[in-house]
């Protein structure tokens, strides 16, 4: 079976795009990343990107007059490239119409919370702000609203009274390397489907018991 051919865009650090690298370098994964893009000429995307021999390019959304301009500009490079799932991993421009129109249901995000909760930017603090006892991270397919779309996979993560903005995004970022490529993994053996907005995916292992938090002390 030919490899899922796969394109990630990140404007950041880049650990999503080098823990799918991990995984496929360490052959536990059916796809190819044929291209890594990121809007950021300093993104750490793309150096790691570079380290691994993997074709990268920067296009700066600065460069373009208009959002719908430099759209077209990825887009042309993604279907150049044979690109067959666009995996948005931290990238930070919002996905138009024209990224939707050229590969519908074919592209994904993670957003670190467990949504609908907490969707945008900013989400750690709004967590702990709100004072909600997890939080967590969600691979979802992108549509045209902000994090809304079908939900594929998700980590539930326990808010600790001591966390810190840095420390939850730091353990929730450990599951996001975890549920990030099994995604990918499950859309490259063909196993996803969406149904109304809730994603079905074939043969799965269904995840059993409730975690709570803080611990329970009363005898069950
Ligand atoms: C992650 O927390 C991801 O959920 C969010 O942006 C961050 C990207 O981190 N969308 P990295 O660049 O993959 O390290």
């Amino acid at each position: 079976m030919p490899k899922l051919r796969i394109a990630v865009l990140a404007s950041g650090s880049g650990s999503n795009l080098q823990a799918i690298i991990d995984r496929s370098v360490a052959g536990g994964l059916d796809a190819e990343i044929v291209l890594v893009i990121s809007n950021n000429p300093d993104a750490g995307a793309l150096t790691r990107a570079k380290q691994a021999g993997i074709r990268q390019m920067c296009i700066d959304h600065r460069q373009f007059a208009s959002r719908s301009e430099f759209d077209r500009a990825v887009v042309a490079e993604l279907q150049a490239a044979g690109a067959e799932l666009i995996v948005l991993a931290g990238f930070m421009r919002i996905i138009s119409d024209i990224f939707l129109a050229a590969f519908p249901d074919r592209i994904i995000n993670i957003h670190p919370a467990l949504l609908p909760a907490f969707p945008g930017l900013h989400v750690h603090r709004k967590a702990l702000d709100y004072g909600a006892r997890f939080s967590g991270c969600t691979v979802h397919f992108v549509d045209g609203g902000v994090d809304t779309g079908p939900i594929i996979i998700q980590a539930a993560v326990p808010i600790l009274e001591a966390d810190t903005e840095d420390s939850l995004a730091a353990r929730i970022l450990e599951q996001e390397h975890k549920i990030y490529p099994q995604a990918i993994q499950w859309f490259a053996e063909g196993r996803i489907s969406i149904e109304e907005r809730r994603v079905k995916v074939r043969g799965i292992v269904p995840a059993s018991g409730a975690q709570i938090s803080p611990a329970l002390e009363m005898a069950e």
